[in-house]
């Protein structure tokens, strides 16, 4: 493939792969932990070869999906995959008859996430397009608007509740109703759909959930008529001079009982989580929330969300006097927050970021640690990937019998891309051994270009 000099999201580790390949028994250097039965799955964009046109207008968010999938069990890495999702472009590119579906929206492109839910295994993306589902072994099934149940778009960022295993997600799209509040029951259908007013049209990418409350991150990036009339393939940008604000909506509530909470203009790709603080003498008390904040994006940089430092901070809801106050909790370059799976929506005392290079735009990739956060000492640890490694985002995954309060009787499990080797690896860490050497590390057959987000999806038992 010819090298392409002018936008940073198609070069280096953020190169697209030209093959789909499946490769089987890998090596592994340390040991699996032979509890580990299931897949990691992460998304990503991987834009087909010679399909990308003017790299200078090229936009990080919008390359077709693919995903790579590495299969374990018993100890052994048993097989990875990657394969594009099968948009309609996708699949006439490949000649190939179109994914079945009833899409919603011009785009059907889905890059940006990666789930298990009711038995199936779904990719996501927000603004407008629908997930697509895919079988065990990465192929596409269909463009799916879960049984009739989904009225538009979806979004790449469900939360799903640790008790009663539905997901809650914000959706929206340029177009009206613009931004729909939906619950996901366990049966993988729709069973609450909550329309809410907002102006200017925000992109929204993720949400954040409680156990009272769902949160709508209504935030200075704003449907861009001149972007899109220029054809941009992502037309969204900061707004200057906009309101930035939460709204909080009861989770069983309507459109009538949001209430709204300005914050400080910024931007917020990914709360790492939030929870209640109830009040005492029958006053609603306080949420906290937890949120990689950035200054700005999509301002002096179009092509990615590299504008400014990403960092941690901590932003407390007093839901009484209608306040919130923001704290810059670590200074450090992050992104790709999460917590273990049994504490979204509750307090968390570890959670989990990619640790980031940034110096700026096209360097978001270049950090080599993940960083550990104790919430609850205010201290750091890492879990180092070593020098030549480059780290996404982790996902803690409960080690077999841990107790359900124990956070760390877990492995943290991510993708790294090997800069000596220009290779994939799955890297696995223990999660209460901060600071120690992987675990286990599996080099991959090709490159995994710089993407998104994933999930560990355990093998139905
Ligand atoms: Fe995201």
């Amino acid at each position: 493939m010819a090298v392409q000099t002018t936008n940073p999201y198609l070069e280096g580790p953020f190169a697209p792969v030209a093959e789909e390949v499946t490769a089987t028994d890998l090596a592994v250097v340390g040991a699996l932990p032979p509890e580990l039965d299931g897949r990691y799955l992460r998304i990503g964009p991987n834009p087909m070869e010679g399909t990308v046109g003017d790299p200078a207008a090229h936009h990080w968010f919008t390359g077709d999906g693919m995903v790579h999938g590495i299969r374990l069990r018993d100890g052994r890495a048993e097989w990875y995959r990657n394969r594009w999702v099968r948009s309609t472009r996708v699949s006439t590119l490949l000649g190939e008859e179109p994914a079945p579906g009833e899409r919603h929206g011009a785009m059907d492109t889905v890059n940006t996430n990666i789930i298990g839910h009711a038995g199936t295994t779904l990719a996501l993306v927000e603004a407008g397009a629908r997930p697509v589902e895919l079988t065990e072994e990465l192929a596409t099934v269909r463009h799916t608007d879960l049984g009739g149940t989904l009225p538009n778009g979806f979004t790449a960022h469900p939360k799903r509740d640790p008790l009663t295993g539905e997901l809650h997600a914000v959706a929206y799209h340029w177009s009206v109703p613009h931004l729909q509040y939906i619950v996901v029951g366990t049966d993988g259908r729709v069973r609450k759909v909550v329309e809410v007013p907002v102006d200017d049209g925000p992109m929204v990418h993720d949400m954040s959930l409680t156990e009272r409350f769902a949160v709508v991150y209504d935030l200075p990036v704003t449907f861009d008529l001149e972007s899109a009339a220029s054809g941009a393939s992502f037309p969204y940008a900061w707004a200057p001079g906009r309101a930035a604000r939460l709204g909080v909506l009861p989770r069983e509530g309507t459109a009538a009982d949001i209430r709204w909470f300005e914050v400080e203009p910024c931007y917020v790709f990914h709360p790492l989580n939030a929870y209640d603080e109830p009040g005492a003498d029958g006053g609603e008390g306080r949420m906290v929330l937890h949120v990689i904040r950035h200054e700005r994006t999509f301002d002096a940089d179009r092509s990615g969300p590299a504008d400014v430092t990403p960092t941690l901070w901590r932003w407390t809801v007093d839901l009484d006097r209608g306040t919130v106050t923001e704290e810059q909790l670590d200074d450090r370059a992050q992104e790709f927050p999460r917590v273990a799976e049994s504490r979204v929506g509750r307090p968390a005392r570890y959670g989990w970021a990619a640790e980031l290079g940034f110096t700026g735009p096209g360097d978001f990739g270049a950090g080599s640690n993940i960083i550990r956060h104790d919430l609850a000492a205010g201290t750091v640890d890492r879990h180092p990937a070593g020098a030549s490694r480059q780290v996404g985002e982790a996902v803690a995954i409960a080690r077999d019998g841990a107790p359900a309060d124990a956070e760390d009787d877990a492995w943290i499990m991510s993708l790294a891309h090997d800069r000596d080797t220009d290779r994939g690896e799955l890297v696995v860490w223990a999660a209460d051994a901060p600071g120690a050497e992987p675990v286990a590390r599996v080099p991959l057959p090709a490159r995994v270009p710089f993407g998104f987000h994933g999930s560990w999806i355990p093998t139905a038992r």
